[in-house]
């Protein structure tokens, strides 16, 4: 399986590459600039020398031509960095960890947006693409970490039934983390938006939380 992450470079998108390696999966790193993706899948690699990543970065386009597409870039840039890739992208399941958060005072705060979700105005904007989301709540700092052990769930939203199995089983690839069905991507709001809860507990306590629900 190989995996192409949009804005892979980012925090976000360099963790989760990561960890995807680490269970043994191929790695794109998308990029704007292809000579910053290789950089930074270059240096991921030599700081994990002896767990074998299969990592390697590219342009965007070269990313989008996985076999699932995860979308790692920042709202206000995703639509302009997905438009151009409609075609390559077409059939393929993108899983969106993206959150619209702004700030506002000292606080951060969930966008509205018309649709209800990011999630689903990727959907509208890739028709040709079943749209999942996912990812929202790990802090990217552990994710990169690979010495340390995650225990989280990862909360999937998708309307289509594919989609959705796809994206679980990639959270379910690595260790420590659980993907459940957590409807469809009209829940993918509400999914989106506790991100702003969660930076605010950690902002308050001073810590990296992530998501475990219990009874299940
Ligand atoms: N940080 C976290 O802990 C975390 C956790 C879960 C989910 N997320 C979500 O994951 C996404 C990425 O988070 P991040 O912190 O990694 O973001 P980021 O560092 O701001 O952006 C990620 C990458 O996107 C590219 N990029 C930046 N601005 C862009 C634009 N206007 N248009 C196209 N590409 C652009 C950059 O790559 P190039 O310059 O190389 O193209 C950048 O390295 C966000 O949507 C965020 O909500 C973040």
């Amino acid at each position: 399986m190989h995996v192409g992450i949009l804005g892979g470079t980012g925090p976000a998108g360099r963790g989760l590459g990561c960890r995807l390696a680490a269970a043994g999966l191929t790695v794109t790193l998308g990029s704007r600039e292809r000579e910053r993706a290789e950089r930074v899948a270059d240096q991921l690699t030599a700081a994990w020398p002896g767990r074998n990543l299969a990592l390697r970065g590219g342009e965007n386009a070269a990313a989008a031509a996985a076999d699932i597409v995860v979308i790692g870039t920042p709202w206000d840039g995703t639509l302009e960095t997905v438009r151009p890739l409609r075609r390559v992208l077409e059939g393929k399941v993108v899983v969106s960890m993206v959150t619209a958060l702004l700030r506002v005072g000292r606080e951060i705060q969930a966008v509205d947006l018309p649709r209800g979700s990011f999630a689903a105005t990727l959907q509208a904007a890739l028709p040709g693409s079943p749209v999942s989301a996912a990812f929202h709540h790990l802090p990217a700092e552990d994710l990169a970490d690979l010495d340390q052990g995650l225990l989280a769930d990862i909360l999937v939203c998708a309307d289509d039934a594919g989609a959705k199995e796809a994206t679980i089983s990639l959270v379910d690839a690595m260790e420590g983390l659980r993907g459940l069905d957590a409807g469809r991507l009209s829940q993918a709001g509400p999914v989106e938006a506790f991100t702003a809860v969660c930076i605010a507990v950690n902002v308050r306590y001073k810590v990296r939380t992530y998501v475990r629900l219990g009874g299940i």
